[in-house]
């Protein structure tokens, strides 16, 4: 099966009132985690690469690597281009392969993220490749950009059928509260997501696929393996698996998980030196870092999203 675009994807997840998980690669083991514990689960699949993992692991080996995933599970999935922040970055992708790209234009005044976002958009749709469009800020840290707190801002209902109708884009990335990394709520206080944003915005653009990024739940059990063994992360707080759930069975699509598995790799990794100080094969390591992986993806495809048996 060939690479594929999310479009078929969104409309079934939709209908069905689940979201398709986007996981963020990197390496060849976050990858086989990943596709393994999707083949498992028979679920549809979005890998996305951000200009940082492409700088990190060069476009063709990621390329390869995302090739033989599918070689390997025969799985519908979509590679995807996860924070562009240029067009000459989005096409650079979309010549090299990719079946769908993100522009992320939200940090620049409406006009001009209007105007980026549609150029994309011809671009892609020239070569048929999607397109994801962001409508608000959200806070924290993506690459080498951060958003202060406060800085962020919500999406604003009242402009989403303008920039959807203007830009062409399939699907938007809205700001409702979450956020990147594994600080997204104050200590001591409850998480809270705008929801009424999301039922806004579902109205004005039925049937529209939203996404939602920093979806990360920062799982507290791969937190609490490295603050045990050496490491220093006591605030860590994520989005409640049972907002995701609630997100996933309305208009969010596609539900954006990076700092989970970062976690889960480091927790794994900082656990095992912990217990095998003399250890020095990366094999040795790296094999239960993947099985960590593989093990918290089948957790959020089964558990948080509801893709399992949807491939
Ligand atoms: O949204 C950002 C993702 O977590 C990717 O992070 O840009 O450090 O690869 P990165
Ligand atoms: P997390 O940091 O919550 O995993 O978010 C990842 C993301 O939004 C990638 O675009
Ligand atoms: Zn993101």
């Amino acid at each position: 099966m060939p690479l594929v675009t999310s479009k078929e994807m969104f409309k079934k997840a939709y209908e069905g009132g689940y979201a398709i998980g986007a996981f963020n690669v990197n390496n060849m083991e976050i990858i086989q985690g990943i596709t393994e514990a999707a083949k498992e689960q028979q679920a549809p699949l979005i890998l996305q690469v951000s200009s940082g993992a492409r700088k990190y692991a060069n476009h063709t080996y990621l390329i390869k690597l995302v090739e033989a995933a599918i070689i390997e599970t025969d799985l519908p999935i979509c590679l995807h281009l996860d924070h562009g922040d240029t067009f000459e970055l989005c096409k650079s992708c979309i010549d090299g392969g990719f079946t769908s790209v993100m522009i992320d234009g939200s940090h620049h005044p409406y006009e001009e993220n209007v105007a980026l976002t549609k150029k994309v958009v011809e671009y892609a749709h020239d070569h048929g490749v999607v397109v994801e469009g962001e409508l608000g800020r959200l806070e924290g840290v993506e690459d080498d950009v951060k958003v202060a707190a406060g800085e962020g801002s919500y999406t604003d209902p009242e402009q989403v059928q303008d920039f959807v109708s203007r830009t062409g884009v399939d699907s938007l990335a809205i700001a409702i509260g979450t956020s990147h990394g594994a600080y997204k709520f104050k200590p001591g206080t409850k998480p809270q997501l705008r929801f009424d944003i999301l039922e806004e915005v579902e109205k004005r653009l039925p049937g529209f696929p939203i996404v939602l990024h920093g979806a990360s739940s920062v799982i507290p059990e791969f937190v609490e393996m490295i603050n045990t063994y050496g490491g220093k992360m006591p605030d860590a707080i994520g989005v409640p698996e049972d907002m995701l759930r609630k997100a996933a069975s309305m208009a969010v699509c596609k539900i954006n998980i990076d700092s989970d598995l970062r976690l889960a790799m480091t927790g794994t990794i900082r656990k095992y030196f912990a217990e095998h100080p003399d250890h020095f094969d990366p094999r040795q390591y790296l094999k239960p870092a993947r099985q960590a992986i593989k093990d918290m993806v089948a957790h959020k495809i089964v558990d948080v999203l509801g893709c399992n048996g949807k491939a």
